[in-house]
Parts: structure tokens; sequence; C-alpha cells
């Protein structure tokens, strides 16, 4: 096991009725439908493998994801809004040492999308990773065209540290990616959940005026 690996997991993080809890053989009936019905939606984002490789059957990649978190190297999150299993956030390539950092990818059922639930799963997971893990930076990589995935790092204040060229293959060949990083000390009081609780309760003052 790496320097510092099996801190801060398994987690379970929760922000009203969203939760985050670690992914488990038996959400596959649940896992499968929903990554079923959103095969177009999630396409044009999800990293693919270079080589052409064999789909992985669920009890498979739940049993890699799960020993990969054992050894300190990932924390895979799925979602839960009341009680509904809605998408997936996972802390990737998690390096110990002088590093400390690791990068966060996530999807959301489309049926859900825009209700601000990917900022708060995010704002909790980057949190708990920065201030309970002993991790000291968080990024996430977003191709140009992800209009949404853009506005939910901008919502959290990730700062922009630019273009990676060819950074991720994804839908068949290499693509880029602006990377957005969160180091400890840039957390507001209270951490990011605090920022997005602030936006919600203003969203709900607005609206009512
Ligand atoms: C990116 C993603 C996770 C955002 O999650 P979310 O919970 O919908 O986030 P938000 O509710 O904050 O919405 C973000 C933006 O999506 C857009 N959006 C709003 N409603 C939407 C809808 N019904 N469908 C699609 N996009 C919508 C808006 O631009 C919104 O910004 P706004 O709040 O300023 O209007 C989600 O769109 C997704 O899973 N996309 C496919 C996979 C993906 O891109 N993963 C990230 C790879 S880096």
């Amino acid at each position: 096991m790496s320097a510092g690996a099996g801190t801060g997991w398994p987690a379970t993080l929760r922000e009203g009725a969203l939760e985050l809890r670690p992914i488990r053989r038996r959400d596959r009936v649940e896992w499968l439908e929903v990554r079923g019905r959103n095969l177009d939606w999630l396409a044009p984002w999800e990293a693919t493998p270079p080589r052409q490789a064999q789909p992985i059957a669920f009890p498979t990649m739940v049993r890699n994801l799960r020993r990969q978190a054992r050894q300190g190297r990932i924390m895979p999150f799925v979602m839960t809004h009341q009680g509904r299993l809605v998408g997936q956030l996972t802390v990737g390539g998690i390096t110990w040492g002088s590093l400390c950092a690791a990068h966060v990818g996530y999807w959301i059922d489309s049926r859900v999308a825009g209700r601000g639930l990917m900022p708060i799963a995010l704002a909790l997971a980057t949190d708990h990773c920065l201030t309970r893990t002993g991790l000291h930076r968080i990024e996430v990589n977003i191709r140009p065209e992800n209009t949404a995935s853009l506005r939910v790092v901008e919502k959290l204040g990730f700062r922009d540290e630019g273009l990676r060229l060819a950074y991720l293959h994804i839908a068949g060949d290499w693509r880029d990616h602006r990377t957005f990083a969160m180091i400890a000390d840039e957390l507001p009081p209270g951490g990011l959940i605090a920022r997005v609780r602030a936006m919600q309760s203003q969203q709900s003052h607005s609206s009512q005026d």
C-alpha cells in the first residue's frame, strides 16, 4: 500500500437527498438500467480504451474498482438521489508521496440533469479529499466543448489551468481537455459545500422576488 493510502475510504457523503457512497455489486440492475438509457448522452464525454478491448462485466468492474480503492488509488462513488442511483463520481489517479493529488470524473442520468446535483456531488467529494484524506490537490479535466461540465467547475470556483493537448482518449480519438484545479488552501470557509448552499439560497431568494 502507498503512503497515505486507505485514509478517507470507504466514505459516505450526504447533502439533503443526495448521497455519495461506494459502488457495490448489488448496484448492478440499477446501474445497467441507467447506463443503458444514457449511452448516447454519455458517449461524447467518456474515456475509451485506445485499443480494442472487450466490454467488462459489471461484477468484474466493481471488483477491479474496489481493489484499486483498497490500494488507495481511487474512490469509486455512486451518486444516489432520493434513494435512486443517478450517476457516478470517481476520484481517480490518486498519487500520494510528495504530490498528494487526484483527478475527478463524473456523469449523471440525463433525466436529472440541470438540477444542480453534480455541483453538490463534486463539492462533497472535493471537501472530503482536501480536508479528510490528506490529498492536497484535486483536478477536473473537461473537453472544451462540454459546456455543461464547464459550468459545474465554474460554479464551484475551480481554477482554470489551461489546455492539455490530446489529453484523453474519448469516442475513438485523443481529445484536448482543459484542466481545472482546486488546492486545499483555496477552499473557502466551510468548504465548497458552503459555496453551493450560498448559491442555492441566493437562487431561492431571487425566485421569490
Ligand atoms: C456535466 C454534468 C455532470 C452536469 O451535471 P448536472 O447535475 O446537470 O449539473 P448542473 O445542474 O449544474 O448543470 C450544469 C449545466 O448543464 C446545462 N443543463 C441544464 N439543464 C440541462 C439538461 N436538462 N440537459 C443537459 N444540460 C443541461 C446548463 O448549461 C447548466 O448550467 P446552468 O446551471 O448555468 O444553466 C452532466 O451534464 C453530465 O453527466 N453530462 C454527460 C457526462 C459528462 O459530461 N461528464 C463530465 C465529463 S468532464
